[in-house]
């Protein structure tokens, strides 16, 4: 994709409700899970935030403090606004940076939260890259794409979508397999529900269409359309192939 589409596609991910398949529910499903691991006011670092929809599932959640990061500012000035709106800027706070190079203290964290961010990195590599933040035997919480069913029976055009896009995809156990070689302690999983793709896909072929609207015959804006087309068929008719998994695991 070139540098003017990549601008469209981003486009088309301003002002959503969430950047990633995803919903409160199971931020709080997750947190729930993990919480009584915690301190009771856990210093909490959100990996990759986006606009900051779990940031701020967390916020409600706990009275600990939370950093979102991101190192796109748009979404980051998003996430500032709502924390604005809310009243939260003494415990929840933000910060323009690459995940891959954060300058803060290690062991500075009771818990890392990143929901469809660490992808980017790599997943394991985002793993090892924030061990050191966390502190004692602290938490991390992480949702990634992995294949539901053997691979065998996964159709050769889903295979080949995700070639093309994210071929680090693997098996739960596979992905529990990376977590022990970072350094963690698998604490348990589960698949995020249809609805949670639906919160993401909907709102996002909606404004995905108006921003085609406002640049008609763009072929830029087409090619970032398509590759986003390429993905919301894949979304809607083979998620029993592949889910995005919520990663629950402990620093060991
Ligand atoms: C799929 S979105 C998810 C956003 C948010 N967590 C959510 O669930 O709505 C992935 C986010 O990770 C951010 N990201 C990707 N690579 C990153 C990196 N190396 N450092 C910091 N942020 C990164 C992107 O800018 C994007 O906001």
């Amino acid at each position: 994709m070139s540098e003017r589409s990549f601008q469209f596609f981003l486009q088309f991910h301003h002002g959503l409700p969430r950047q990633g398949p995803g919903s409160t529910e199971s931020t709080a499903k997750a947190f729930r899970i993990i919480e009584p691991l915690l301190p009771p006011e856990p210093a909490i670092l959100d990996v990759g935030c986006g606009g900051g929809a779990p940031t701020m599932a967390l916020a409600g959640l706990t009275r600990g403090t939370i950093l979102g990061v991101d190192r796109y500012p748009v979404f980051i000035d998003e996430l500032r606004r709502k924390i604005a709106e809310r009243g939260l800027g003494d415990r929840v706070t933000t910060l323009v940076a690459d995940a891959r190079a954060l300058e803060l203290s290690p062991e500075s964290f009771d818990l890392i939260w990143s929901e469809g961010a660490l992808g980017s990195i790599g997943f394991e590599q985002g793993l090892r890259t924030l061990r050191p933040l966390l502190r004692g035997p602290g938490v991390l919480a992480a949702t990634e794409p992995a294949w539901l069913r053997p691979m065998d029976e996964v159709p050769d055009e889903v295979r080949q979508f995700w070639a093309d896009n994210y071929p680090a995809i693997a098996s739960v156990d596979e992905k529990f397999e990376q977590a022990r070689q970072a350094g963690y302690t698998p604490l348990g999983h589960f698949t995020l529900p249809d609805e949670d793709w639906a919160a993401y896909v909907g709102p996002l072929e909606r404004h995905m269409n108006e921003v085609l609207a406002e640049h008609p015959g763009d072929p830029n804006a087409e090619e970032a359309a398509r590759a986003e087309r390429r993905e919301f068929e894949m979304f809607r008719n083979h998620l029993r192939d592949f889910g995005y998994v919520f990663f629950l695991m402990q620093r060991s």
